[in-house]
């Protein structure tokens, strides 16, 4: 197992739900960690909370992953408290459920420049350093979501889209793999958090939501597996929500009906 005491780890969208789990969870490691988001109040607090409790130094960086002065910002505050950036946890992410015809036309370009292309520039930020010092682990929130066939009713824009950067992460793994990077891609299912709070008809009954704990088993996995070994995806289904079944099932309700 790698050394993890002192290294450092930027993870986006780290205010609430599962970022904020995955910063603890590494935290909990002994990791130092930069955590992202756009409202400075929450993200402040969670920095207290994880520092706190974990003892190690957090660095808060109000961030919208959408904006690229933003990410160079998340980067250069980072190397100048911490030197390196050993880890990337990419996880910012917004959902819109609507079917397809009435979903807002500005909803595509947010769910594109957060759950897309926010991933891609950071990553691209920080490889340099990583090549240069042949080390450094990526791991991107994707969704178990993208093991429908067809992807969900609703869904189809976000679903989609976290599709594409499966195909990224995984190609990149592949692309990096000589590099001594490794790329993991997390794909869990319907979680607790804020973001799920909003899917009324899928989290009515919230007793079917699953809490962060396997997905921060997930990362810890993916962090302290041998120096030789890179797990490329995590799925993590939660088993009481249908449609993260790997095929939907034929009678699936359309949500307006
Ligand atoms: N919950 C699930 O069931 C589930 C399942 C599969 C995958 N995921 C993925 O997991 C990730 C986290 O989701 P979650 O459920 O934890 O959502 P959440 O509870 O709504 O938290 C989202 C986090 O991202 C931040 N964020 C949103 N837009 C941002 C932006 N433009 N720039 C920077 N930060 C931004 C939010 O803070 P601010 O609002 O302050 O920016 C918050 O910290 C997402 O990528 C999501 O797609 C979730």
């Amino acid at each position: 197992m790698t050394e993890l005491k002192g290294k450092t780890a930027i993870v986006t969208g780290a205010s609430r739900g599962i970022g904020k789990a995955l910063a603890s969870t590494a935290a909990s490691l002994g990791i130092n960690v930069a955590i992202a988001a756009r409202q400075e109040g929450p993200l402040k607090e969670t920095a207290a909370e994880i520092e706190k409790k974990y003892k190690v130094k957090v660095l808060a960086v109000p961030c919208d992953v959408t904006k690229l002065e933003d990410l160079e910002n998340l980067v250069n505050k980072t190397k100048e408290k911490f030197g390196s950036i050993d880890i990337l946890i990419n996880n910012a992410g917004v959902s819109s459920q609507y079917p397809f015809e009435k979903q807002p036309i500005e909803d595509f370009e947010k769910l594109a420049h957060t759950n897309y292309l926010g991933y891609v520039r950071l990553i691209r930020l920080v490889i340099n350093d990583m090549i240069e010092r042949k080390s450094g682990t990526i791991i991107n929130m994707v969704s178990g979501s993208t093991l429908c066939d067809p992807l969900p009713r609703s869904f189809i824009v976000y679903s989609s889209l976290k599709m594409g950067l499966r195909a990224f992460s995984k190609a990149l793994f592949w692309e990096m793999r000589d590099r001594g990077i490794k790329v993991t891609s997390l794909l869990p299912g319907v979680t607790d958090t804020d973001l799920t709070g909003k899917l009324e008809e899928i989290t009515a009954d919230s007793s079917r939501l699953m809490t962060t704990e396997a997905i921060e088993n997930a990362v810890k996995f993916a962090l302290t597996v041998p120096a030789n070994v890179c797990p490329l995806e995590i799925a993590v289904i939660n088993q009481q929500t249908p449609w993260t079944k790997p095929v939907i099932p034929y009678k699936q309700e359309h949500p307006e009906k």
